[in-house]
């Protein structure tokens, strides 16, 4: 097991576009595995991989569901539009009010290497949006609406 600690908003590698996996090997199952437990660890519903100080585009998520571990994710279709409250790992203390598609469907690798492809609803879809906007540089706080102390 091996948890890290969770890098927060004032850190550069939160505002830079994560690098494309090109080839998944040891390195990426122990990054999986890490942020898996670094997620759990910190009670999140999903983490990204540059939250742990690693700038590629590798996120996991659990809203309560199951493990779900997801290599170069993109959002390939959006349906609807919500706004519900958010918070962030990496800026603890903070909850805002987000505008987001209710409806997502995710693309990306398993650590298999298979394409998988996700149709997300609510919770799940928000995760995902989330998650995968962590990997262009954007935090919840650049879309809130109204932002205040949890
Ligand atoms: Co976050």
């Amino acid at each position: 097991m091996a948890v890290y600690k969770v890098v927060e908003a004032e850190d550069d590698i939160l505002r830079k576009n994560a690098k494309e996996v090109t080839k998944i090997d040891r390195s990426i199952f122990k990054l999986l595995d890490n942020m898996k437990d670094t997620m759990y660890e910190y009670k999140g519903v999903g983490l990204a991989a540059p939250q742990i100080g690693v700038s590629k585009r590798v996120i996991t998520i659990d809203v309560g569901n199951g493990l779900i571990e997801l290599i170069n994710p993109t959002v390939v279709e959006v349906e609807g539009s919500a706004t519900e409250a958010e918070g962030c790992l990496s800026i603890p203390g903070v909850v805002g009010d987000v505008p987001r598609p209710t409806k997502v469907t995710v693309r990306g690798l398993d650590r298999n290497g298979q394409e998988v492809e996700y149709n997300a609803v609510e919770y799940l879809a928000r995760a995902f949006q989330h998650e995968i906007d962590h990997l262009n540089g954007i935090l919840f706080i650049d879309k809130a609406v109204k932002l205040r102390k949890d």
